[in-house]
């Protein structure tokens, strides 16, 4: 996730811009960069860090102009660097982007033929390219269009040309881009926050769709076919702050909605339908030494290491290959006993989390085969792993994880069907696995739209200060990550354990003031997991039971349903509810949700 600003108007463009990109530093902060046509060329400049190092580094009188792009950067092809760093320039090209861009190397490649040259690493440097060949045969226009219909990915993109200082192209498909329309001026940017201080009146473009502004005009029209439309313009109230959360109330609730988006970028291009296999192309460099590891290690901390937990279940059950978890904290002090044959899986968000980071130094002491899975490039953890795959979740924002999680179970699905099919995984399980996989985010959606009786739920039990999450096999560590969540925003005490030991232990504390939020797909534990809610019933426990869409098989006190998926994806679906119910506890108990009293986002001391 980056965000993107665009300026075309009466005004001098680098201050809209500049001030844009303060707004969205939010959605990306390893470089900027900026571009502005001063009516004969264009000129860019850009800069690593912060947008204030863009600032100081701009000489105002040499970026002057009524046209100009700007991106703030969250990388996901290529470091953070001034090469990387967009504004893209390709000949009289230049262009900034967010999304990822699906087909790149085989573009890039065919480019390379035709005589082009790269300087960077990105998918983005490769769509300049694209046009700019296109450009020698069309006019501007036509040639972006011709050029978009070879890419296959998500893009939001803003494309200026250096012989048309009075145009100003934008295109959208599944990248998130408004158009906020001024007098005599539009500012095209990747949220409403960057458009909310000059103009309330907005038009939101939709896939696949494209907008051609001047000055003082603008045409929408379909990529495909060239046909113009007409588009509504909106009136949005929103609040500066409120348009950063793109109109939820904290950013949790906004990046709980997100994930219908970042399982879609975790899964995006690495899926090989065809033939039930996964691409990862970081696991290029290390793909035959995969093929004689004959155990992993997991290793990671908080949320991260839940998500572990999860891998366990799948790696071992369709991979065959025997899997521990660890928490960071432990194995970095232990006597891990490890070969070349073990390879050891760090998983961490942030790329930074000191414990996690210390394993990971154990690991590669000991002479494991070091893996990473991490949400932030060019991070500690992903440049010290041997390998990795990253999540391209975009930044999470809010301190508890939410996006980042089930974007972390996403890969761990696909590492699963990866090593599964080097080993005996059939193409049509494979095959299976994946096309579910491609179905969750439309089943998320469907789940996040039942979050008004989620909500009053959460209600219900917002004063009690104690609950159990339950749950079996794959959703024991959903059980386990879901008390985390209440515990982090809600502050109050939960515990998760495996639905099957309650009757060893803590069923000595079920009462009514105890309630047990009891994960119950129907799965192949379904049957086991009803007998301990049975004990929890017996003893005056409430239940609120998760299961399976038209499961009539329970009589509990609440429940709510999730689509029906296979047993290896129940914990993803599982996830979201459970995110919704400590929310609204919180939000319900009066927290500032986002910022949960003594944590902190990243942990980067022991
Ligand atoms: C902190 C955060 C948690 C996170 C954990 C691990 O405790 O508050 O939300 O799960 O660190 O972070 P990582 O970045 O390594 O995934």
């Amino acid at each position: 996730m980056c965000g993107i600003v665009g300026y075309i108007g009466k005004n001098n463009a680098r201050i809209t811009l500049i001030e844009g990109l303060k707004r969205l530093e939010y959605r990306g902060y390893d470089s900027s960069g900026i571009s502005i046509h001063n009516g004969n060329e264009i000129k860019t400049i850009k800069s690593v860090g912060k947008v204030s190092n863009l600032e100081e580094k701009i000489n105002p009188d040499e970026f002057r102009g009524n046209l100009g792009l700007a991106h703030t950067r969250w990388a996901t092809h290529g470091k953070p660097s001034i090469e990387n760093a967009h504004p893209h320039n390709a000949g009289d090209i230049t262009l900034v982007h967010n999304g990822i861009i699906e087909n790149y190397q085989e573009i890039k490649k065919y480019l390379i033929k035709k005589g082009h040259e790269f300087i960077s690493d990105t998918d983005s440097e490769v769509v300049a390219h694209l046009i700019q060949e296109e450009n020698k045969t069309k006019e501007f226009e036509e040639a972006v269009r011709d050029a978009l219909k070879k890419i296959k990915g998500a893009y939001a993109l803003a494309i200026i040309h250096k012989n048309y200082p009075e145009k100003l192209i934008v295109v959208k498909n599944s990248s998130p881009l408004v158009i906020g329309i001024g007098e005599d001026e539009f500012i095209i940017a990747s949220d409403a926050s960057a458009i909310i201080s000059y103009t309330n009146r907005v038009l939101y473009l939709d896939d696949n769709e494209l907008a051609i502004l001047s000055p003082t005009n603008y045409t929408v029209k379909t990529i495909s076919s060239n046909k113009s439309l007409y588009k509504e313009e909106q009136e949005l109230d929103w609040s500066d702050e409120q348009a950063k959360k793109e109109g939820f109330d904290h950013f949790m609730l906004k990046e709980i909605h997100d994930q219908p988006h970042s399982i879609q970028d975790a899964i995006r291009g690495r899926i090989d339908m065809d033939n039930g296999m996964v691409l990862l192309g970081g696991l290029i460099p290390i793909e035959e030494r995969l093929r004689s590891i004959n155990r992993i290690i997991i290793v990671s901390c908080g949320t991260s290491y839940y998500a572990g937990l999860v891998g366990e279940y799948m790696i071992e059950e369709y991979a065959g290959i025997p899997t521990e978890v660890e928490y960071a904290s432990e194995f970095r002090y232990r006597k891990p006993l490890l070969d070349k044959n073990t390879a050891v899986v760090v998983i961490s968000q942030s790329g930074e989390t000191a414990d996690t980071l210390a394993a990971l130094k154990e690991a590669k002491n000991k002479g494991a085969l070091t893996i990473g899975i991490v949400n932030v490039v060019g991070s500690s953890i992903a440049r010290q792993t041997d390998a990795g795959i990253y999540n391209h979740a975009g930044p999470e924002i809010s301190v508890a994880s939410t996006k980042a999680f089930t974007s972390q179970l996403s890969i761990l699905t696909l590492l699963t069907v990866y090593l599964g099919r080097q080993r005996d995984m059939s193409m049509v399980m494979g095959k299976r696995i994946l096309s579910e996989l491609q179905k969750l985010p439309s089943l998320i959606e469907k789940i996040l739209k039942e979050e008004g009786s989620i909500q009053k739920i959460a209600k219900k039990y917002a004063d009690f200060e104690n609950f159990f999450y339950l749950g079996r096999k794959y959703n024991f560590p959903i059980a386990c990550e879901g008390a985390l969540k209440i515990k982090e925003i809600a502050y109050t005490h939960a515990e998760g354990y495996p639905a099957g030991e309650m009757k060893h232990g803590p069923i000595a504390l079920i009462d009514k003031n105890f309630p047990s939020i009891v994960l119950a797909p129907k799965d192949s534990v379904f049957e086991k997991t009803l007998s301990a809610i049975e004990e929890i019933k017996a003893r005056e426990g409430k239940v609120v039971a998760i299961t399976t869409e038209k499961n009539k098989d329970l009589s509990v006190e609440d429940t709510i349903f999730v689509p029906k998926t296979l047993e290896i994806l129940t914990p993803i679906l599982m996830t979201i509810p459970l995110q919704l119910l400590a929310y609204f506890v919180g939000t319900e108990r009066g927290h500032d949700v986002d910022k949960p009293k003594n944590l902190a986002k990243s942990v980067t001391v022991e």
